[in-house]
């Protein structure tokens, strides 16, 4: 028997039997609840969307109590060791891993598109010197839209995959040159010779030298914070990439807005917050005070506490590992060492204990960015370039779901009832 969740209306005495499907009502079905028939029908009110899911996804799975992440059903932690950043880019755009000929093919067709349009350096260059990354990032995004005007022809197979393999291959070029403006050096043309993550070192550092080689330590720990930054389902950035999507504007277009979600300092900012806070309690005599101030209310502990995990978020776990193997390199920053004894301590005491708040991902990013030389404020950039795959591919999926249609919430109306006109000189 079809499992169904019966609702009384208190106000007329009328049952309805709702059908459940994959534990979830449909909100269309409390339409039919109704005082009088010209009545509009229950709406539900669900502000921040807490309690709402808005579509049927294959991509991403999180188990926000387990600490559990997967992509395509693959654990994240499985794919941080065994994988690399363009085959999970491709496992997550097109649901398996790649044969070992797709593969080939998808990494050469990604190498091969990582050239910018010598506009894009101009329009870059326009850009004031101290002009944010990730202002000059999402423009640069939005800017490809008018580079490939073939990327409005969303509901064809070949140019989707075209403009996929485009914003691949091109997020992390656009994010070396914003960096390079920044500190006035001439942008670094793409070596097709070295790996994703690697060219975009080399992009991004490069000086006189003739080939730019890669630390392997560096080039690795890059690329798998790429695999744990690539997609987390239904969050703020990626919502509004299927929202844009959904009025069936090019990729380009949508992705942009994507990004603009992502600087904000809720979404992608926490992991500089972290940096601020560390480099504010100073030493690690302060970490007493600073505690004692958090648990009164006094700010949060940065890095700490998520809306979905309420256990360690399992890209923490991965994240201070690769921390340990970066700074093996880069020699030990004192903020780590901060930060070791905050968890530690954060992770006996009561207060957080209580409130299930552990480490997230953002508790150790920063660190490990910082180590390798990355200002502040290019690391929402950083988090936009894997995150880059996870956004097509919920765009994608979201064209390819017959359900869906423009996104178009409604709203409780709690304005001023119908008024007439008042004339300017007899207002009040
Ligand atoms: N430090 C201290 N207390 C905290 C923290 C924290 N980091 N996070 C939550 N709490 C407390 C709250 O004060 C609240 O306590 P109360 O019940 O006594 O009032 C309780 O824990 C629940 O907190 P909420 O704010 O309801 O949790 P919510 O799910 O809305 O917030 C969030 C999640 C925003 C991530 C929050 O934990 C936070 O602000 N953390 C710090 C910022 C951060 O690290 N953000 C990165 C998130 S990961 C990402 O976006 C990639």
């Amino acid at each position: 028997m079809a499992e169904t969740l019966t609702i009384t209306d208190n106000r007329t005495g009328k049952r309805y039997e709702i059908p459940i499907e994959d534990g979830a009502i449909r909100a269309m079905d409390l339409r039919r609840i109704k005082v009088a028939p010209e009545d509009f029908g229950m709406m539900t009110y669900d502000p921040a969307f807490m309690n709402t899911a808005a579509c049927r996804s294959r991509i991403t799975f999180i188990d926000g109590d387990k600490g559990v992440l997967l992509y395509r059903g693959y654990p994240i932690e499985q794919l941080a060791e065994h994988s690399d950043f363009v085959e999970t880019a491709y496992l997550i755009l097109f649901g398996e891993l790649p044969s070992s000929q797709d593969l080939d093919r998808w990494s050469q067709d990604i190498t091969l598109h990582t050239m910018l349009h010598e506009n894009i350096k101009k329009f870059l260059e326009g850009f004031r010197y101290d002009a944010h990354p990730m202002g000059m990032f999402l423009s640069a995004v939005g800017a490809l839209s008018t580079f490939y005007p073939d990327a409005k022809n969303i509901f064809d197979a070949d140019s989707r995959r075209l403009q996929m393999i485009r914003l691949i291959a091109k997020v992390p070029g656009i994010a070396a040159y914003v960096y390079r403006h920044n500190i006035g050096r001439p942008f670094v043309l793409p070596d097709n010779e070295l790996s994703y993550s690697g060219n975009f070192l080399n992009m991004l550092f490069k000086m006189t030298e003739p080939q730019y080689r890669p630390h392997p330590v560096l080039e690795r720990a890059l690329d798998v914070l790429f695999i744990l930054h690539a997609d987390h389902e239904q969050n703020c950035s990626t919502s509004a990439m299927r929202n844009i999507g959904s009025s069936h504007v090019d990729p380009y277009s949508a992705l942009a807005g994507a990004a603009a979600a992502l600087y904000g300092p809720l979404h992608g900012g926490a992991n500089e917050a972290v940096l601020r806070m560390l480099t504010e309690i100073g030493s690690k005599d302060n970490i007493p005070a600073f505690i004692t101030r958090v648990k009164a209310g006094e700010g949060r502990l940065m890095g700490f506490g998520h809306r979905v995990y309420k256990s360690y978020d399992p890209r923490a776990k991965i994240i201070k590992r690769m921390a340990d193997l970066v700074f093996e390199v880069t020699g030990k920053s004192p903020l780590l060492e901060m930060a070791l004894e905050l968890e530690r301590i954060a992770l006996e005491d009561e207060y957080f204990v209580s409130r299930k708040l552990y480490p997230n991902v953002d508790f150790y990013s920063g660190l490990i960015y910082q180590a390798m030389g990355f200002p502040l404020d290019m690391f929402p950039v950083l988090f936009a370039i894997p995150r880059t795959a996870g956004w097509i591919a919920q765009w994608e999926e979201m064209l390819m779901d017959p359900e869906q249609r423009i996104a178009r919430p409604r709203q409780l109306y709690i304005g001023s009832a119908p008024r007439d006109y008042v004339a300017k000189d007899t207002r009040r």
